[in-house]
């Protein structure tokens, strides 16, 4: 997710163009640039680092006098947070200047399409090839020119364009990535997300999907994809700055939350082939290195480490190696066995978080290759690893952990079924069965999440609790410590998550009368032994909120209070179950009136031991 910004008017265009991509940090920060049209050149500054860094290097865009331009501050996806992939990106004769927000998923075949024209790049960068296209379409149309363009393209993009022959005007592109235009006293802006242009202006038109504007310094035209203009309806925006940075939510948490179905596709798609086969781009195991492999360790903390027990079971169940899941705390001083057969997984959503930075130095130390799961592209976890898959959350502002975790989980779910294929444990069919179910996780995410409204009230019952348990056998207890976790870090009420087999060994004796367990009970095949554990702490008086599935109406009974959600494939229900437990946990928190988005004692990514 990055942030793109872009004005025409009657005032220098580079202070707001700084101004307005400072209100979009919150989207990406790891390097910023801008492009200007003066005097039939197009000028670019650009950094990697903050945007202070660019800011300061062209002393705010003082004594820049042009009054059309483009800016954009980076979530780098493709290619490390560098000067060179920074964005705007020029074509090659310079004519043309692109700043794009999203993930173009056939960039590799158009790179290679234009490199056999002769065209050089000079970034590693999808964006890079749009610059390149719009050139090779143009004959002196602009507009036709990005038109043909992104004919050409897949996946997602809002894009802002300039051309040094057409000063005047600037166009933008709105496709999957959000894209607004401001209407204002001083002249038109673009851009990702109204808090950029809210200093200006309370006049926004949201562009739809495949809309096409031109704006020029006293108007502003919306086409269709076949060029046809389009009449659209400004609105006026009421918020205030500070909501607008959370699209008009309380939190960045429950904005993040909302955001899960966008992050899964996003993380998803770019990895399933038009034939239906998984594409790890990050990957460069063999069939032949992985059947050397005798040990798998995944390796994290926190919520990352759930992540990592929710990865055990699904990569043993089918590609039968074993998984050894380890806080990276522990791992890093309990003298592993780890040798050139293992293979280390190493999870984390800053690539920072010391521990496990110590962890993966540890493994690769023992001779182990080490493979990462990371959502900051060019962390430093990601530039140790030999090889790395990201996760395309985009930035994760609050504290706790949602998006990321579940982009986290689906990473882990390819990385099962790419091992067990290519090992021969599952069949082009499994493969496919396994992977039409991944696919349809972000509806059945986007589903769960109309039950806000239900948590939220559910959650007024449970907000004034000094404890809660947290219980599940398999996967439902792998879900059951983020739950619990997600609750404790925010709501500051103390919490566990018990493995329910494991309660009467100790812990049933916690349980007594109004004690608040949580149930979850989606892992089929087990559902009778967690009702059993049901039925044992309802009998010492707990309160019983029971999680489960659709079709499961036998719960009724022993529970005090049932969240249903929709059924998958057993492997990928904790993806299907953590988003109620998320905004379990959110709701408590916010009827507690904490400070969910930077709880007390915490840090979003904890960087020393
Ligand atoms: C989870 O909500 C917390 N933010 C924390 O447990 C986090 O998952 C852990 O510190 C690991 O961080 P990382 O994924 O950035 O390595």
């Amino acid at each position: 997710m990055c942030g793109i910004v872009g004005f025409i008017g009657c005032k220098p265009a580079a202070p707001l163009l700084l101004e307005g991509l400072a209100k979009l940090e919150y989207r990406g920060y790891d390097s910023a640039g801008i492009a200007l049209v003066e005097n039939g050149q197009i000028t670019i500054h650009k950094a990697k680092g903050r945007l202070s860094v660019l800011s300061d290097r062209i002393r705010g865009g003082d004594g820049i006098e042009a009054t059309v331009g483009i800016g954009h501050t980076r979530w780098a996806t493709h290619g490390k947070p560098s000067d060179e992939n920074s964005h705007p990106h020029k074509s090659a004769s310079g004519r043309f200047a692109v700043v794009h927000n999203g993930i173009i998923e056939n960039y590799a075949a158009l790179k290679k399409e234009l490199q056999s024209d002769g065209v050089e790049f000079l970034s590693e960068t999808d964006t890079e090839v749009i610059a390149h296209l719009i050139e090779r379409s143009y004959t002196g149309d602009f507009l036709a020119a990005v038109r043909a363009a992104i004919q050409r393209l897949e996946g997602s993009y809002a894009l802002g364009v300039l051309c040094a022959e057409h000063p005047d005007e600037f166009i933008a592109v709105r496709n999957a990535s959000p894209l607004i235009v401001g209407l204002s006293e001083i002249g038109n802006f673009i851009a990702s997300d109204i808090p950029a242009v809210l200093a200006h202006t309370r006049r926004v038109i949201p562009l739809a999907d495949h809309e096409i504007v031109r704006l020029t310094r006293d108007a502003v035209t919306v086409f269709d994809q076949a060029g046809h203009p389009v009449e659209k309806k400004e609105m006026t925006v009421d918020w205030d700055v500070t909501s607008a940075e959370k699209g008009g939510y309380d939190h960045f948490m429950i904005k993040e939350i909302m955001e899960q179905p966008q992050a899964l596709s996003a993380t998803i798609s770019p990895r399933i082939d038009a034939d239906g086969g998984i594409v790890l781009d990050g990957i460069h195991l063999t069939a032949s290195q992985l059947r050397k492999v005798n040990r798998l360790f995944i390796v994290a903390c926190g919520s990352a480490y759930h992540a990592g027990v929710v990865g055990k079971y699904v990569i043993e169940k089918l590609a039968r190696i074993p998984v050894e899941v380890d806080l990276a705390s522990e791992f890093r001083y309990r003298d592993p066995i780890v040798d050139e057969k293992s293979l280390v997984i190493i999870v984390s959503q800053s690539g920072e978080t010391a521990d496990t930075l110590a962890a993966l130095r540890e493994a690769k130390r023992r001779g182990a290759r080490v493979l990462s799961i990371v959502n900051v592209v060019g962390s430093t976890i990601a530039s140790e690893s030999d090889d790395v898959l990201y996760t395309w959350a985009g930035p994760e502002i609050s504290v706790a952990t949602t998006k990321a975790y579940s982009t986290q989980l689906t990473m882990l779910y390819l990385i099962a079924f790419y091992i067990a294929h290519k090992l021969g444990r599952i069949d082009d069919r499994d493969q496919r069965r396994l992977l039409s179910a991944l696919i349809r996780l972000p509806d059945m995410v986007s589903g769960i999440l109309r039950q806000a409204g239900e948590l939220k009230q559910l959650a007024q019952r449970y907000a004034y609790l000094e404890h809660a348990y947290f219980i599940g056998r398999n996967l439902d207890y792998a879900v059951a410590l983020e739950a619990s976790l997600k609750l404790k870090e925010i709501s500051y009420i103390h919490s566990e998550a018990y493995a329910a087999g494991e309660l009467k060994h100790g812990t049933i004796s916690l349980i007594e009368e109004g004690t608040f367990v949580v149930a979850l009970a989606c892992c089929e095949k087990l559902i009778e032994k967690t009702m059993s554990n049901i039925k044992e702490v309802k009998a010492r008086g707990a309160e019983v909120l029971v999680l489960t599935t659709d079709d499961n109406r036998d719960v009724l009974p022993e529970a005090d209070h049932v969240l249903y959600i929709p059924k998958t494939n057993d492997l990928l229900m904790p993806s299907l179950e953590v988003v109620p437990m998320q905004l379990l946990g959110y709701y408590i928190a916010l009827a507690r009136k904490c400070d969910i988005d930077k709880p007390r004692n915490l840090a979003k990514s904890v960087t020393v031991e």
